[in-house]
């Protein structure tokens, strides 16, 4: 959409002026348009204000109004090949579309994320580095499913032993040199692994000492530092510790930020450093800290080293878990005015959670799971357990617990394994799937593995008794989810275990598909 001079020119001279965020938000918003994003992406703001980005990743969206290149690249397990996926026009959303057909009835993982700045600071696959283990997996390419604008989109999902790095960049801020940052993750999806991280860190991927990183943290990693609650939190990783302030450990000035898209940002320069962080669906930005450097050896001056990484600690730590949509990098420490303005740009570019069905086999929409066998189990849903990871089913009503009723309920994905089949996340443990272990069912978080994936993909089939739905193990194609003696196995219709028995097997091999719970 073109819009009319006078709007772009208004556009111009608030920038160069330096208006107030809120105004800057308001004409932003006013003035997207629901199919196309703005005609300025967050990049066109950070130049205008005179500290433009040095590197620009989104699996989402363009973030300059005029760039049409590729976002990222996708790699089929099929036959390892390869494809760039682009954008629906220049300076809007991504072609989601070309990704659901390029990985149909198969996996896909990402490969590459672009860097759209003129700096080719693309993000690949981290190698081994001073932490345990390495080189790093790759995120499936489907587990993050949102809208954007109300076009579909994939986020970057980091499962524990996921992580992108670039150990030779371009234009990155070394030593004391300013810098900002910002990213959009999901606020709901984290851990307290180390660390779930975006931005500046040692170029040899090894801990090389106090202040050799300066990066986005977002978790409830307590270890080294905190904020105020039981988090998560946006915290700064500037290398052997985890900033929510000026002070090591608790600063309570750092708030748990809850937020299903949020808004988090980091920046640097000598002897000054912030923390802001917001609702990336709606509003303005808050600052967390802005202030001097730790008063800690190494932190000032600082000791950047400009490689860049996203989803592990500086020395490849890959414990941690989160999800990224869209990030960038500057060169220079940008004003918060200028923030205020990205921020504005980022809630009307308008991040949702996806599917809005429920009851549905389809990917995005929450369910529960409803046992057919009577008279035992027509009250009956598959759960998991809250006291430890096995999955059974428990008679549910709407007198029930919420937390009962969260357990009951998973959030349909596409199968991990094979897109034309399905995995089942659960509802409040973001991150952690249905899958089998030794034939039993379990809940377990995705550790980005190909075992884990085939063991939590399941392929439905019409219901074995005649009703409902039956869900077929990928990787044991005789064997489908069944309950058995109230707990959840994978089973044959005859075999050598217990839930083999082939008495009752067809109904409790047998589900309907219901609305959720939860
Ligand atoms: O600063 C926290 C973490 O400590 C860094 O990310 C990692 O390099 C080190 O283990």
């Amino acid at each position: 959409m073109i819009k009319p001079p006078w709007i772009r020119s208004a556009r111009r001279a608030l920038l160069a002026a330096g208006a107030t965020a809120a105004l800057a938000a308001g004409l932003l918003t006013a003035t997207a348009a629901p199919s196309q994003a703005a005609t300025q992406g967050p990049c066109d703001i950070y130049a205008a204000g005179g500290t433009p980005c040095v590197a620009a990743h989104s699996t989402t969206r363009a973030l300059y109004g005029t760039y049409n290149g590729p976002l990222y690249q996708v790699k089929r397990a099929s036959d390892n090949a390869t494809k760039d996926i682009g954008l629906l026009s220049a300076g809007g959303y991504a072609d989601a579309a070309q990704q659901d057909s390029f990985c149909a009835n198969t996996s896909c993982v990402i490969t590459v994320l672009y860097d759209q700045s003129p700096k080719h600071n693309n993000l690949t696959q981290a190698p081994a580095g001073g932490a345990a283990g390495g080189p790093d997996n790759l995120a499936n390419a489907f587990e993050a499913p949102v809208t954007v604008g109300g076009h579909k989109a994939y986020g970057v999902y980091v499962a524990p032993g996921t992580g992108y790095r670039n150990n030779n960049t371009n234009g990155i801020a070394t030593g004391d040199q300013p810098e900002g940052m910002y990213a959009i993750f999901n606020g709901k999806h984290f851990n307290g692994g180390c660390c779930f991280d975006y931005g500046n860190a040692e170029t040899n991927s090894r801990d090389t000492g106090n202040g050799h990183m300066e990066a986005i943290y977002f978790g409830n990693n307590n270890h080294w530092g905190s904020g105020s609650g039981t988090g998560p939190w946006i915290m700064a990783d500037l290398e052997n510790g985890l900033f929510s302030g000026v002070n090591q450990h608790l600063n309570s000035g750092d708030p748990t930020v809850t937020n299903r898209f949020l808004t988090a940002i980091v920046k640097g320069g000598p002897n000054q450093w912030a923390i802001r962080g917001g609702d990336a669906q709606a509003g303005g930005l808050s600052t967390y800290y802005s202030g001097v450097r730790p008063n800690i050896s190494g932190y000032n001056p600082m000791h950047k080293e400009g490689a860049i990484i996203l989803g592990i600690g500086g020395d490849n730590s890959k414990g941690a878990q989160g999800t990224f949509y869209e990030g960038v990098m500057t060169q220079g420490y940008p004003s918060d005015a200028t923030e205020n303005v990205v921020q504005a740009n980022v809630t009307a570019a308008g991040y949702n959670s996806g599917s809005t069905s429920t009851g549905t086999l389809t990917p995005g929409s929450r369910i529960s799971l409803k046992a057919t066998t009577s008279p035992c189990c027509t009250s009956h849903y598959l759960r998991h357990n809250d006291a430890d990871n096995k999955v059974v089913i428990a008679g549910i009503n709407s007198s029930s617990p919420a937390t009962d009723k969260a357990d009951a309920t998973w959030i349909v994905r596409a199968g991990l394994d094979n897109t034309s089949c399905l995995s089942f996340e659960s509802v409040d443990k973001p991150g952690q799937f249905l899958r089998h272990s030794n034939y039993q069912l379990y809940l377990n978080t995705d550790n980005g593995g190909s075992s884990f994936a085939k063991d939590a993909t399941f392929c439905p089939t019409s219901g074995n008794s005649g009703v409902g739905t039956s869900f077929q193990s990928v990787n044991f194609p005789t064997r489908y989810i069944r309950h058995y003696n109230y707990t959840a196995y994978i089973a044959g219709n005859g075999g050598t275990n217990a839930w083999d028995n082939t008495k009752s097997w067809a109904q409790d091999t047998s589900w309907l598909t219901v609305a959720p719970w939860s």
